[in-house]
């Protein structure tokens, strides 16, 4: 089969093959991979995304560093190839999709059973703090919106109720977030965050943020502590700006309740998914 196969640290945007070049030549000889239990299922991979942590990790800047050499790519969706005796609730054919830490830059991967969602649309990251939403007029500040993460942050607040706030750069990234429901987006190449957000919520007779979702750090999460309400939750997601903020503990003694547990409880329940190109539609 095929594979992306990282034979050592380096930069991913090199192309394979050449000597400066983190990836092996792709070829297709890379093994497929056996069932490893009688619980595991083997999918053949329809699409699969491309994360910023991924991007990280062939570099060696993650936070997980794999022994080399390995085969990136943790989400993905496909079909059902191969499954294990004891495999009860698939079967071959069975559309599906999963998260995993490493491997599904492949045309096959095996997880085990339980890893596995069943594919019916599209689903999420779930993470603990999102209970939180559920209460009635929580605020939800996302920042860097309009990318993976905060797109998905976005739609996940909106189906649970939560008044959102979306910050990204760009006109059409703020058109885009306005159209898929944030209820006031802020562009922070030009807009004064603090500001923008404290003039809505004056408007809208809300106190302050009460969830602050951050995957990008750096100046903007210091300056977004200022909108938290007492008690907020602080969900610490990454660093897309490569700056790792420093958070006082004069905002934990005036906010208390931070939480930073973003990593610690996830679990998955499923992923959006983004085919491209017939082809590998026509393969799900
Ligand atoms: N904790 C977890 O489970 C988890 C899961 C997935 C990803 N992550 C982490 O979350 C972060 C974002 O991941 P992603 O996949 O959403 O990445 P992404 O699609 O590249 O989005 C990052 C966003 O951050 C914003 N940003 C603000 N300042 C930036 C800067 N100086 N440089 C680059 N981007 C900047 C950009 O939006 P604007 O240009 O509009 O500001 C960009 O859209 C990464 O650090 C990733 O490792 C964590």
């Amino acid at each position: 089969m095929e594979a992306l196969v990282v034979r050592r640290l380096g930069d991913p945007t090199v192309a394979p093959g050449g000597e400066a070049s983190p990836f092996a030549t792709v070829s297709g000889d890379h093994p497929v991979p056996e069932l490893s239990s009688p619980t595991a299922v083997r999918v053949r991979v329809a699409a699969t995304s491309l994360n910023f942590a991924t991007f990280l990790q062939v570099q060696g800047k993650y936070q997980e560093r794999p022994p080399l050499p390995f085969v990136p790519g943790s989400d993905y969706a496909g079909v059902v190839d191969a499954v294990g005796p004891e495999v009860h609730g698939l079967r071959p054919g069975d559309r599906v999709c999963s998260f995993t830490g490493l491997g599904s830059f492949a045309d096959f991967i095996v997880a085990e059973e339980k890893q596995l969602c069943v594919l019916v649309c599209a689903y999420f990251f779930w993470f603990r703090s999102t209970k939180l939403f559920f209460d009635a007029a929580v605020v939800l500040l996302v920042l860097g919106a309009a990318g993976g993460v905060g797109v998905s942050a976005v739609q996940i607040g909106k189906v649970c109720g939560a008044v959102v706030i979306a910050v990204a750069r760009g006109v059409e990234k703020l058109q885009y977030l306005k159209s898929i429901g944030a209820d006031h987006v802020i562009d922070s190449s030009k807009d004064n965050v603090i500001e923008s957000a404290k003039s809505f919520l004056k408007a809208t007779s809300l106190k302050g943020v009460d969830v602050l979702y951050d995957p990008v750090g750096g100046k903007l999460t210091q300056d977004s502590l200022k909108l938290l309400n007492w008690g907020a939750h602080i969900l610490v997601i990454g660093f897309a700006s490569g700056d790792v903020p420093a958070i006082r503990a004069n905002i934990a003694l005036v906010k208390a309740h931070l939480a930073f547990a973003a990593l610690r409880d996830r679990k998955v329940v499923g992923k959006v998914m983004i085919v491209m190109g017939s082809s590998a539609k026509s393969r799900l």
